[in-house]
């Protein structure tokens, strides 16, 4: 999905938390947010993903207004994850329910993904028992099962063992890959960055600093804060 956002202005009483002239969001891309704490990164997924709606400005997807065909095929994994307190297994199958599908194609793709994000061990725990990476895994699988066109995904291996973020890397691409979803993904991770991203924007202080391809941003950014975040990570 092509997203376009201009002329937005979020604000919290009197502090502008985000203030964005224009950025566009090409469909089928994988695309990295970057960006300090507090910049905005978080605010701006879930204006894009509805869930906020007190701002101004417009935000067009596919070359309109959101509706109801594009909410549905969209979902976001938030920083911190929220499981519904029932099993795994019911927990990643419910975005599928609730889309209608039938019980042998919710346990085909349900048997995919488990085997996808190497969820078996856990498939019949309750999910609000599971430790915190656990969660972060679960709420992945959620997201991708239904095979979404648009992936929104707000840090979603903070706190990730290394060969666990490889694992939900992998998933991600392959959704991207496999079904065309266009991904934006928020991230501190500057390897994942560049493992995973063709294109990123970095924000500051509530404004595209810069947007470019992995190329640019990493060729301009002596002596701004993705040096030190750079000298930070690799
Ligand atoms: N409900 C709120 N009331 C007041 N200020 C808020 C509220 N929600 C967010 N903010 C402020 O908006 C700014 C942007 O927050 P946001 O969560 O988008 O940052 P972020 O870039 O995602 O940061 P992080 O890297 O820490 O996740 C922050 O300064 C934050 O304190
Ligand atoms: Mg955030």
């Amino acid at each position: 999905m092509d997203i376009v956002l201009q002329n937005i202005l979020k604000k919290y009483g009197n502090k502008t938390v985000l203030h964005i002239d224009k950025l566009e969001l090409k469909a089928g891309l994988v695309t990295g947010i970057i960006g300090p704490n507090g910049s905005g990164k978080s605010t701006l997924m879930k204006i894009i993903a509805g869930l906020d709606n007190a701002f101004t400005g417009s935000l067009r997807i596919n070359g309109g207004e959101v509706n109801q065909e594009i909410n549905k095929n969209m979902t976001m994994v938030f920083q911190k994850p929220y499981l519904i307190n029932t099993d795994v297994y019911n927990n990643i199958a419910y975005p599928l329910k609730i889309r209608g599908k039938s019980k042998t194609e919710i346990n085909n793709k349900l048997q995919n993904v488990i085997r996808l994000m190497k969820l078996e061990g856990i498939a019949h725990q309750n999910a609000c028992t599971l430790s915190g990476g656990e969660m972060q895994k679960v709420a992945l699988a959620r997201a991708i099962v239904f095979e979404p066109r648009l992936l929104l995904l707000d840090e979603p291996t903070a706190n990730i063992d290394p060969q666990t973020m490889q694992l939900m890397e992998n998933a991600i691409s392959y959704v991207n890959q496999r079904c065309n979803t266009t991904v934006i993904i928020v991230t501190h991770n500057i390897g994942q960055l560049q493992r995973m991203c063709r294109e990123a924007v970095f924000m500051r202080e509530g404004k595209v600093e810069k947007q470019g391809t992995m190329r640019d941003i990493l060729s301009n950014i002596k002596g701004t804060y993705i040096d030190e975040f750079l000298e930070l990570d690799m």
